[in-house]
């Protein structure tokens, strides 16, 4: 790989960092989905997974390989503990990607040496390098990450990485592992590994950080002042904890101030030559993509792609707009695909009119797939007169978004009132294809639901979040629900969208309870094999 680019490598860690999200666990088939979106974007690298970590991380890995890994498309990779274990199971998951990378990585910060590894920094050191060249006789593109680099001691950490580029590392990877660092830190952090790694120009230095303290944009904005020129980063900011370093904030702040960043890259300043390859009109389809497959919700302030990023409330501010744009907008909606979601379907469109809106809206349906959501949208359109595209969104997300459908929701009924105790009653459908009912009263209608379903299905859970949000504006709007449940420390969301919300929040915890069911069953499986 030429280490003296001009350009930044987005390197977008959605499907294995992202994944650590709290209740944010996807089936193979939704990585598959996101994979693909990604590769639209016009991401460099993306980071499917952590093949050794389970049986599903393998196939995803080996999947998005296999389906997106073309010659023309990007880098697939693979996480890897520094044990050879992990990197021939890497290796393996990576066999049918076009273009394949195994990251490898190795604490090295004291405190992380003495709690959790047992080793001392010389064992660290010659593990790293021996388990590089391990991954270099599998492949040519070896990327390693010094784990909690940031709070690791910097002459130790050069030699680490001295050490690991020697034995064929093409990229170095910096992470700020508990997101501690300040962007003047972070910045003569990387300056400090350009001065003081003599074999450095053999390898791109990258950086990956988390957001505990909300630095982690601006920490990698300084890196690539200071010469990173790799960016790890997930869609949306999820990932472990606070969540990752934004892809859409990074991308939009190096595309709207490139002018100001190009000469950290050698170009003009004037130039207007992007510095990454995204596809700026894709972020909107994606990281609406992202939220709806991970269940976590985008915050309506997130900067980019929350539903108020190009909203203007106070009237100085919609006078301005009126009058020029420029006066309160520092980047266009459409830069990242926003539409105009203007009306355009209703009760009397077609089939046709309908699957050609979808195409527009990036979905590829199958015809079995185009089918539901076309009895659906018939469905909503007799409800709601105006259908707009965040409405056939969310019924394409409702209705063929779906985890696997163990138990399966046949009624539900509400009686409730502020004279009247709140009592549900719901007919659930069980995997083995039985249909049991059952009545509850609880504090409001959605908690008697709950309780009902509960009594039904039986999966002891917590319930840990409830949202409700309204797609469009108006009475007859249909609500998205999404809500999360814990089970053993685990956490699984459901979201489901109807007009009615007692029925979306049902559907939605419905979704949920099937995730936990199944994460129950691949246990259950998991055990008797190993007994
Ligand atoms: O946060 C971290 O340190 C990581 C490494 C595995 C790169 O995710
Ligand atoms: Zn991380």
């Amino acid at each position: 790989m030429d280490t003296s680019r001009d350009r930044i490598i987005i390197f977008d860690t959605t499907l294995r960092d992202g994944e650590q999200s709290p209740g944010a666990t996807l089936n193979v088939e939704e990585k598959l989905e996101i994979a693909r979106s990604l590769a639209r974007l016009g991401v460099d690298v993306i980071e499917a997974g952590f093949a050794y970590a389970s049986p599903g991380d393998f196939e995803a890995v080996q999947k998005v390989a296999r389906t997106v890994g073309t010659e023309d498309g990007p880098i697939i990779c693979s996480l890897a503990r520094a044990i050879e274990a992990d990197i021939k199971s890497a290796a393996e998951a990576l066999k049918p990607a076009a273009k394949a990378r195994i990251h490898t990585f190795i604490s090295t910060s004291d405190i992380h040496l003495k709690y959790q590894l047992k080793k001392s920094r010389s064992e660290v050191l010659a593990i790293a390098q021996e388990m590089v060249a391990y991954a270099k006789s599998f492949m040519e593109d070896v990327e390693f990450s010094p784990m909690d680099a940031v709070r690791t001691d910097s002459e130790y950490l050069y030699q680490v990485l001295e050490a690991a580029i020697a034995a064929g590392a093409t990229t170095i990877n910096i992470p700020d592992t508990v997101g501690y660092t300040t962007p003047s830190e972070f910045g003569a952090l990387i300056k400090g590994i350009k001065e003081n790694v003599p074999n450095i120009d053999r390898a791109i230095i990258s950086v990956h950080g988390h957001n505990d303290l909300g630095l982690a944009v601006a920490n990698f904005l300084e890196a690539v002042k200071n010469g990173a020129r790799q960016l790890e980063c997930t869609i949306n900011g999820i990932g472990e904890r606070a969540g990752n370093a934004a892809l859409e904030e990074l991308v939009m702040a190096l595309h709207v101030r490139r002018q100001y960043f190009n000469p950290f890259l050698g170009r003009p300043a004037e130039s207007t030559e992007s510095l990454t390859n995204i596809d700026t009109q894709h972020i909107y389809k994606t990281s609406r993509l992202v939220s709806n497959l991970t269940g976590v919700i985008v915050q309506p302030n997130k900067a980019i792609v929350g539903s108020n990023a190009f909203a203007h409330e106070s009237g100085i501010h919609q006078d301005g707009v009126l009058k020029n744009k420029l006066t309160y907008e520092i980047m266009d909606a459409q830069s990242i695909g926003l539409t105009d979601n203007q009306i355009i379907l209703g009760k009397h469109s077609g089939r046709n009119a309908f699957r050609t809106r979808l195409r527009e809206l990036g979905f590829e349906l199958s015809e079995a797939d185009l089918n539901k959501a076309f009895v659906r949208f018939k469905d909503v359109a007799d409800k709601k007169k105006e259908i707009s595209d965040w409405d056939i969104e969310a019924i394409v997300n409702d209705e063929i978004r779906q985890p696997p459908e163990l138990f399966r929701l046949e009624l539900v009924q509400v009686s409730c009132g502020d004279n009247s105790r709140p009592t549900a009653t719901v007919s659930v459908r069980t995997p083995e294809g039985q249909e049991l009912t059952d009545a509850a009263i609880g504090t409001g209608p959605v908690d008697a639901v709950y309780k009902a379903i509960n009594r039904v299905v039986n999966v002891p859970n917590e319930l840990i979040e409830f949202s409700v949000q309204s797609v469009t504006a108006g009475i007859d709007a249909i609500g998205e629900v999404t809500i999360r449940l814990r089970h053993n420390d685990k956490v699984y969301s459901g979201r489901a969208a109807n007009t009615d919300i007692i029925v979306a929040s049902a559907r939605a915890y419905i979704k949920a309870l099937n995730r936990l069911y199944a994460a129950l069953q691949e246990e259950n499986k998991q055990t008797v094999a190993t007994s």
